[in-house]
């Protein structure tokens, strides 16, 4: 298990945060309360939400814990454990747009969720949590997951699960502005522990795939932190949608990239530009090798499995250039130790964590060489954890 995994123990200590942020009752009408959502990591299928293709996350037990608390007026109060930035807005006049600050989530949520609020009190919200931002475990969906639920329960919206994700996919994408594909707050909101789940983009069916016992999976973090992700992310939705919009003319069923047949590109990719074209390989070949590995998983083989990993790194390293040398290290390194059976990069990239998985038996030599090896090369340790999968959102006591 990780080295600090979400107990009762973290959420009592965030309620005394609360306590200590905003007072035992000071303007408050109601008992505090404290809800949780997961972060994720992404198995297999990158970047292919935002293509239409397939994917396989699960959910971490690492994650963001919410605890609020109902005022007597309509003004809502946010603020972290994180950071001294706080921020307040009236909910008869929300804001329209959003300010590049780390409380846009909550309050795309919020925004969202405005015309269902009607009468509904303002209240006092403290953030926080044991989940690195921008590390490529999905600390934004976590957020707005964990949000969008607090808020249907100490509102009583009745909101379903599916809405739930829902709210927390337009609040990034509509509000703050994101290009995101679906994966992060499905993986959030539908997780089970022991399982990944198996999510089809192009029509938003999913199921749960089991873990084959004795087999582990493990984050190393390399610490790196990208500014530039953000643009960049967007930078790939736009050369993935360039390449759709040129192959589409050669495979008019198509819908989305996922669906143009890899021999399109293979006879009409000459005519695009060389950056559009390798990034329409990666998504293609993802697609199949997702696909692959989802059977390889259902026939209990994980060492085909994790191979499909290790070419989904190589892929994006190579054509997709998301990786950096920090993530190639721990990828190369874990590829040579005994009982790993595969190893990539999660998340966007540009930095940020691997995926790893492994023979449970392995984990204790794993974690040394991947610790020596990349402290040889980088002059500090990653952290390395290991995780079975979270029960997804929740109201902790
Ligand atoms: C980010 C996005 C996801 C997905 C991944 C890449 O995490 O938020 O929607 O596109 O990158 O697979």
């Amino acid at each position: 298990m990780g080295t600090e995994v979400v107990t009762d123990e973290l959420a009592a200590r965030h309620r005394e945060a609360f306590t200590q942020r905003y007072g035992s009752a000071a303007g408050g009408s109601g008992a505090v309360r404290c809800f949780y959502a997961p972060g994720r990591v992404n198995l297999m299928g990158a970047h292919l939400d935002y293509n239409g293709g397939p994917v396989l996350p699960m959910a971490i037990d690492r994650g963001t814990f919410v605890a609020l608390r109902a005022r007597t007026d309509r003004t809502i109060r946010l603020a972290t454990t994180s950071s001294d930035e706080t921020c307040e807005l009236d909910l008869d006049h929300p804001p329209a747009a959003s300010s590049d600050r780390w409380s846009d989530y909550p309050v795309g949520v919020v925004v969202g969720l405005l015309e269902r609020a009607e009468g509904r009190p303002g209240l006092d919200v403290l953030f926080g949590g044991n989940l690195p931002v921008g590390a490529g475990l999905s600390s934004s969906a976590s957020i707005c997951v964990a949000t969008a639920w607090a808020l249907d329960a100490v509102w009583e919206l009745g909101l379903q699960p599916m809405q739930i994700v829902d709210v927390a996919l337009r609040a990034e994408r509509e509000f703050v502005g994101v290009q995101c594909g679906i994966m992060d707050p499905y993986a959030v909101g539908l997780a089970r522990p022991g399982h990944l789940l198996w999510l089809d983009c192009r029509d938003t069916s999913w199921s749960h795939l089991p873990l084959e016992p004795g087999t582990s999976v493990a984050v190393a973090d390399t610490g790196v932190r990208r500014e530039l992700a953000r643009g960049e992310f967007n930078l790939r939705v736009a050369q993935c949608g360039e390449a759709f919009e040129q192959l589409r003319v050669h495979a008019p069923e198509a819908t989305c990239l996922r669906e143009v047949p890899l021999d399109v590109l293979e006879a009409e990719g000459h005519a695009l530009d060389p950056v559009a074209r390798a990034r329409a390989r990666h998504v293609l070949e993802e697609v199949q090798r997702t696909f692959e590995a989802r059977a390889a998983l259902l026939a209990g083989d994980v060492a085909s499995f994790g191979r499909r990993m290790l070419d989904a790194h190589d892929s994006l390293r190579d054509l997709f250039e998301v990786s950096v040398p920090e993530l190639d290290r721990l990828v190369d390194t874990a590829r040579e130790t005994p009982g790993v059976h595969g190893a990539r990069l999660t998340g966007a990239g540009f930095g940020g964590c691997t995926v790893n998985v492994l023979e449970s038996a392995a984990e204790s030599e794993f974690e040394q060489r991947l610790v020596r090896d990349f402290e040889a090369a980088f002059g500090r340790r990653p952290r390395v954890e290991f995780f079975e999968g979270d029960p997804g959102p929740r109201e902790t006591p």
